[in-house]
């Protein structure tokens, strides 16, 4: 295999509901394909939205997958529904769209024109009505100021019927304290209408399937998408995108019509559809699905599973079930926040240890003797590194090889964001069944020594020429790894401050195109500190 795994985009398959922390299916479908055989069976404790489960099944492998999160379950439940009758269930779809659509006045607006039309999206700051963008039948689509008559409408929404909507509480970072608080009284008497008529759907992968398309949509239809301002000033449709990590309610937001989206995202599901039914298609194998905490693979007999793959939940610090708690509660799935594995500032990190160590003890258990276990893994901190490798020897497994992995597509929010340079991309882990140590694995150097060693990495790599902080992580933690360097002394930001003493940054502007859109970046460089370096020399 090469030095460094490139990436691919994201297949239709993955690209039709959203999850967080998804690995690139090209990479895993590679890992799979080495260490296990058709007929197989491929096991991934955090399964999260299905990649493994998908991808093995595609290559022939049965699988199994468990995840505490229940609508993880769901899409990846839904990703691998195979012989899917993809125009039936466009035509479900529609024709509930077309239904509730119709005994829908509400996204009836008023044309500078005189005729009525129908609202794309209507744009808000700070609670006010500012504009409407909207197909009109003899202009077109259009932006223009709010009517009278559009704050009519509104005003006949709260007088209008009710219908379910959920009501749980949002995790205490939230902008609102509740679900149904992110959302418009338009657009969740919207919703509560669509999702009453999907109910009644009585083919069961349809209906699935639709309460699928239901969530893609949800965080579209609330007021989580902000204002595309550059769009918004020219008059076009200024939609923006869902990419936050918390329930962040922007003062300037959109209002989506929940029908149109909806309709667009129908045909992005028949399309994910068709593309798994062709890649499922003749397969003998079987897929299972289990929502519940991997401390416990009670469904696995000792010795039945061929080879493991899994994308741990506590590397990239991303609180699955709390970003979730929008899907769950729209379809109504209890969560067990106390049993989710998560490094986050005040949980406890031996309590962190055991749960991690439960999972890969469980692990070792279940796989067959000398096969292997593929862990992908990304977090700066070199403590994390230590406990999360630790539990994976102190259970039975020793390390084969660490290899660095590029993440598929850059979002425009990954590239601006953070000033010395995001850490993207992440790592890929092989481990080989082995004996239980008993102890936790350490390194055999001195904590002073095992930190010059990465020092003298460090200088030695970006003597050369200067590097993104990306380059330093992927080039760094395989060699601290592979040496064993990974003293349990060494700090979190061990690297952070060798860089601080060694290097300085530099920076280089560039021009590039992201997400259709020109945009120029700052880049970040850490390059060798001469001044340092020669200081060392003298001494
Ligand atoms: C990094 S994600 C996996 C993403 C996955 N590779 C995919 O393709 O979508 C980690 C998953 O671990 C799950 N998780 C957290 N604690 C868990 C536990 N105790 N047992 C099982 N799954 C857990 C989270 O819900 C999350 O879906
Ligand atoms: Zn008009």
């Amino acid at each position: 295999m090469p030095d460094v795994i490139h990436a691919q985009r994201h297949a239709k398959r993955y690209e039709s509901h959203k999850y967080w922390g998804r690995k690139p299916a090209n990479v895993i479908r590679q890992y799979i394909a080495q260490y296990s055989r058709p007929g197989d069976l491929v096991l991934d404790p955090f399964c999260g939205s299905g990649v493994t489960l998908f991808e093995a099944l595609a290559l022939g492998r049965n699988a199994v997958g468990y995840d505490l999160n229940p609508v993880a379950c769901f899409i990846s439940e839904n990703l691998l529904a195979r012989e899917v009758d993809t125009l039936a269930f466009q035509k479900t779809g529609e024709a509930i769209i077309k239904r509730v659509a119709e005994a829908f006045p509400y996204y009836k607006v008023g044309c500078t024109c005189g005729n009525v039309g129908n609202l794309v999206n209507a744009v808000w700051q700070d609670g006010q009505y500012l504009a409407k963008y909207y197909d009109c039948p003899r202009c077109g689509y259009k932006m223009a100021a709010v009517t009278p008559f559009d704050r009519q409408i509104l005003e006949q929404v709260a007088l209008s019927e009710t219908v379910w909507y959920p009501q749980n509480e949002l995790p205490p970072n939230a902008d609102a304290r509740y679900v149904h608080e992110l959302f418009t009284p338009r657009n969740l008497l919207a919703l509560g209408l669509l999702l009453q008529e999907i109910k009644e759907v009585q083919d069961e992968t349809s209906r699935n399937l639709l309460l699928y398309t239901f969530t893609a949509n949800v965080a579209f239809a609330a007021r989580l998408i902000p204002v595309n301002e550059k769009r918004f000033r020219q008059g076009r449709n200024c939609s923006g995108v869902w990419g936050f990590k918390r329930f962040w309610l922007p003062h300037f937001h959109v209002e989506n019509n929940v029908f149109r989206y909806f309709r667009n995202r129908l045909a992005r599901t028949a399309a994910a559809k068709a593309e798994t039914n062709g890649l499922l298609a003749g397969r003998q194998a079987t897929a299972k699905v289990i929502n519940r905490s991997a401390t416990c693979l009670a469904e696995l007999a000792d010795e039945s599973v061929d080879f493991i793959l899994t994308d741990p939940p506590f590397g990239d610090m991303i609180p699955y079930l709390d970003l979730s708690t929008l899907w769950n509660a729209w379809l109504q799935f209890g969560v067990d926040p106390a049993a989710e594995i998560l490094i986050a500032p005040g949980r406890d990190e031996q309590n962190y240890y055991h749960q991690v160590l439960t999972v890969f003890q469980e692990c070792r258990r279940v796989l067959k003797e000398g096969r292997f276990l593929v862990v992908a893994f990304n977090h700066k901190g070199l403590r994390a590194w230590h406990l999360l490798l630790g539990a994976i020897r102190q259970a039975g497994f020793t390390l084969q090889e660490c290899l660095p992995a590029q993440d598929g597509e850059v979002s425009f929010t990954q590239t601006t964001s953070g000033a010395k340079g995001a850490l993207r991309g992440y790592f890929i882990y092989v481990f080989q069944k082995s004996q239980p140590s008993g102890v936790e694995a350490g390194a055999s150097l001195s904590l002073a020594e095992a930190r010059a060693r990465i020092e003298g990495e460090l200088v030695n790599f970006v003597a050369g020429r200067p590097r993104s902080l990306t380059e330093i992580y992927h080039h760094l933690i395989p060699f601290t790894v592979n040496h064993n360097l990974l003293h349990e002394g060494l700090a979190d930001n061990t690297i952070e401050r060798l860089l601080e003493k060694r290097c300085r940054l530099v920076t280089q502007e560039e021009s590039r195109v992201i997400e259709g859109e020109r945009a120029s970046l700052k880049s970040y460089y850490w390059a060798l500190d001469e001044a340092v370096a020669g200081e060392n020399r003298l001494s």
